[in-house]
This record gives C-alpha cells, sequence and structure tokens, in this order.
C-alpha cells in the first residue's frame, strides 16, 4: 500500500491579501504545522544584503538559499543565533525578496526546505506558488487576495500600528510594482490555477475568510470534527 503524505492546505495570492494571517488562523484551527514561505525569500535577501551579494547574482544567491542556516523557533525566526524576525519584515526586506524570488534556481534550492514543512497532522504553507509548484497534490488551493486599493490601505493601518508613519499612494504604488514582478516572472509566476479556488477578501472579514476555508477543506475531505 503506498503511504499518503500528510494533507496539506495551499494558500496563494498577491501582497499584503492577509493570506498569512489567515494561513496561520486555518493552521491553528485545525491543529497544522504553518509555512510562510515568502519568509525564506525575506531571509535569502537579507543575508545576500549582509554579505554584499548582488541580488541579481543568481548563482550565489542559490548558494544562501541552499545553506541558510535559519532555525524557526515558536514565534521567532533566527539566523545563527541572531533574532531576524522584525529585521525580516521591513518593506525593504520585501523588496529584495521578491527580486531574489524571480532567479529558478534560488526557488529550486529552497524547494526541499519548504517540503520538510509537511508533517503530521497537515500543513498549512502561504506563499505564490505553493498549490502549483511546491505542493502540486494539496488537497486544498486557494488564491486569496483583494484589489490593491484595499491592499495598500491594509498594509498602511498595519504599518500605523507598529507606530510607522506611512503614505498610502507610495504604498500602492509599491504593490503594483511588486505584483507586476511576481506576475510576469517566467519562475513560477503568482496567477490563479485552474483547481485553485478564488477567495477575494476585499469585502471580509479575517474571521469569515478563515471559516470560508475550513468550510471548502471540511467538503474536500469529509471531515466534520473540525
Ligand atoms: O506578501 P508579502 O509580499 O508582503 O510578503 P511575502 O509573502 O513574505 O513574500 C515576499 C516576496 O517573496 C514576494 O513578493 C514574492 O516575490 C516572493 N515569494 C515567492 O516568490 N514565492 C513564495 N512562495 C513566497 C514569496
Amino acid at each position: 500500500m503506498v503511504e499518503s503524505l500528510p494533507p496539506v492546505i495551499a494558500i496563494d495570492g498577491p501582497s499584503a491579501s492577509g493570506k498569512g494571517t489567515v494561513a496561520q488562523k486555518v493552521a491553528e484551527a485545525l491543529g497544522f504545522h504553518y509555512l510562510d514561505s515568502g519568509s525564506l525569500y525575506r531571509l535569502v535577501g537579507l543575508v545576500a544584503r549582509n554579505s554584499g551579494i548582488s541580488l541579481d547574482d543568481e548563482v550565489r544567491l542559490a548558494g544562501v538559499a541552499g545553506n541558510l542556516a535559519v532555525a524557526f523557533s515558536g514565534d521567532k525566526i533566527l539566523i545563527e543565533k541572531q533574532d531576524v524576525t522584525e529585521g525580516i519584515r521591513t518593506e525593504e526586506s520585501g523588496r529584495a525578496a521578491s527580486a531574489v524570488a524571480v532567479h529558478p534556481q534560488v526557488r529550486t534550492a529552497l524547494l526541499d526546505r519548504q517540503r520538510a514543512f509537511r508533517q503530521l497532522p497537515g500543513l498549512v504553507a502561504d506563499g505564490r506558488d505553493m498549490g502549483s509548484v511546491v505542493f502540486p497534490d494539496a488537497r486544498l488551493k486557494v488564491f486569496l487576495t483583494a484589489t490593491v486599493e484595499e491592499r495598500a490601505m491594509r498594509r498602511y493601518k498595519q504599518l500605523k500600528q507598529k507606530g510607522i508613519v506611512a503614505t498610502l499612494d507610495p504604498l500602492l504604488q509599491d504593490l503594483r510594482e511588486r505584483d507586476a514582478r511576481d506576475e510576469s516572472r517566467s519562475a513560477a509566476p503568482l496567477r490563479q490555477g485552474s483547481d485553485a479556488r478564488l477567495l477575494d477578501t476585499t469585502a471580509m472579514s479575517i474571521a469569515d475568510a478563515v471559516e470560508r476555508v475550513l468550510t471548502w477543506y471540511r467538503a474536500e475531505t469529509g471531515d466534520a470534527r473540525h
């Protein structure tokens, strides 16, 4: 008998769509593991910057990706014992992540690391290519999005909450650029797969989005326990 792998829920979508928050809450509700794949691209960008490696140098960046000495410890992300949890969340790190993510060799170097998160009882993974490349056999694939204006507003509020002064227009501009880069790259471009369900959260609360994903998952697995 072929042993089946732990189930995966793949949640993909553009920047600031809220997919990370939704994915984490779905994972909590099901008692599943959680993979924030964007954090790996952010880490590659951060290490590259700290080591003076150009964001265009695909070969050296793939080396960084293959050798990331990262430890996920509870809510903390550590690189060689240094806490980079906040450091990788800056807008600058997001831009660096999006730049390193265009390189196919970097993406390949991160594949095994991402797949290692697939453990019992299951995994919720969020990113751009969870359903298309990393976990093509995911039990449920969701494409979670919102209008770019709504996403810019969410990011604005998020930054304000952290005490960071921001203005809406540059955030909107930045998101448009990030969307364009993520959608137009040839390696694993961001798009809704034909087997992914669309979840437009523009006018939806986080709780409702979480509930929708859980309802889809229950229907998919015929599991009424959760
Ligand atoms: O959603 P947000 O852009 O704020 O951040 P993220 O999910 O941490 O992703 C940062 C960048 O990494 C994105 O702009 C993507 O270019 C890239 N990424 C990717 O290419 N593939 C993934 N599976 C996850 C992130």
